[in-house]
């Protein structure tokens, strides 16, 4: 059973939620937290055991069934999601066709047999009338959990391992769901979501770089959407949506617009120190000098500091990479 941690992401906060979690409640008061860059979703779990209602949000496609699959407290039957699960695991890939999976990613990002059977239960799970929305939401991200696990990949999917030969490793395994009694869950562009919640605590995790997050992990986009568009270049990506302006040379505008459209008693804000980064594509959008100016002008704004392991395409890199958190309360 996968808990929502148990996902490749980057700039996940799984080592640091607890050092997040204690330096917000340190400082900060209220009840509604919101979580308005969420990724993986972590540090909403986490809030969930100190705040009573949460607030959560991503742009992408995938998060946002995760978020249902996991947070949402309605109804589902575990019993007849465990059965449909063995189905498939039972089921001989020799008796599969081809699909839109297989064709696109077998032989790439996965096994050809693995994707034939990913793609054959995306597709059933679209056609299927024998579960509510919660339970769908369940599989799917069941789905998600179980490709992340054996995909050719160091984690996202910019570019797959180029080897002889993938071995077959799939297996459906069910998500391990934990329920938030008090939460709203969307799926919005921040710079519009911002004008219509209000919150205690916003806590905020923007990319630091150019590296977008919808072209990083297409494959599982494509996946949840399951519109099947026309794939292009190596790594077989569809066409451009959800790029970030927190990735683009704008990102100090985009980030004082934003702060300036919050509705709340505190802002805490995540980001890492790779500014002066040698790989252009890891330097940081905005500078740590920008972010604090910026924040002064809301509120008084303190910042606590975290030597943390640094995710680069899959080495791991201790020069003086730090994390930073900054807290403000609001004037
Ligand atoms: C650094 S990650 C957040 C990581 C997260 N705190 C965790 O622990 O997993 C930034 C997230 O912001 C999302 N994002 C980027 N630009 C966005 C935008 N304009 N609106 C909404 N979400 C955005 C990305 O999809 C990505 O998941």
């Amino acid at each position: 059973m996968f808990n929502i941690e148990n996902r490749r992401y980057i700039g996940s906060k799984a080592d640091l939620s607890d050092w997040i979690m204690e330096s917000i409640q340190k400082n900060c008061s209220g009840d509604i937290f919101a979580d308005i860059f969420a990724g993986t979703a972590i540090v909403t779990k986490k809030a969930a055991q100190k705040y009573s209602k949460l607030i959560v949000n991503d742009f992408l496609y995938s998060n946002n069934i995760i978020y249902k699959a996991f947070f949402d407290i309605n109804d589902w039957d575990k019993k007849k999601l465990e059965q449909y699960i063995e189905k498939w695991n039972k089921k001989d890939t020799n008796k599969l066709k081809e699909n839109y999976f297989s064709v696109n990613f077998g032989g790439k990002f996965f096994n050809i047999d693995d994707a034939k059977k990913i793609g054959a239960i995306r597709e059933d799970l679209q056609f299927s009338n024998l579960f509510n929305e919660k339970e769908k939401n369940i599989l799917l991200a069941s789905l998600i959990y179980s490709i992340d696990k054996i995909a050719n990949t160091v984690g996202h999917y910019e570019a797959y391992f180029h080897v002889n030969s993938i071995p077959q490793q799939f297996i459906y395994q069910i998500i391990n769901p934990s329920p938030i009694k008090n939460i709203e869950i969307y799926r919005e562009d921040v710079a519009s979501l911002v004008k219509k919640i209000k919150a205690d605590i916003i806590y905020m995790d923007p990319p630091y770089n150019s590296r977008q997050y919808s072209r990083f992990y297409h494959v599982l986009e494509n996946l949840v959407k399951w519109e099947k568009p026309k794939l292009e270049g190596v790594a077989l990506k569809p066409p451009v949506e959800n790029m970030s302006e927190y990735c683009r040379k704008n990102a100090p505008v985009v980030f004082k617009e934003l702060i300036d459209n919050l509705q709340c008693k505190f802002i805490a804000v995540s980001y890492n120190n790779t500014y002066n980064s040698k790989s252009s594509s890891s330097k940081n959008k905005i500078s740590l000098e920008q972010i604090e100016e910026i924040l002064n002008l809301k509120g008084k704004t303190i910042i606590y500091e975290h030597n943390h392991k640094f995710f680069n395409s899959g080495k791991t890199n201790f020069n003086n990479h730090k994390e930073f958190l900054f807290i403000t309360k609001v004037r």
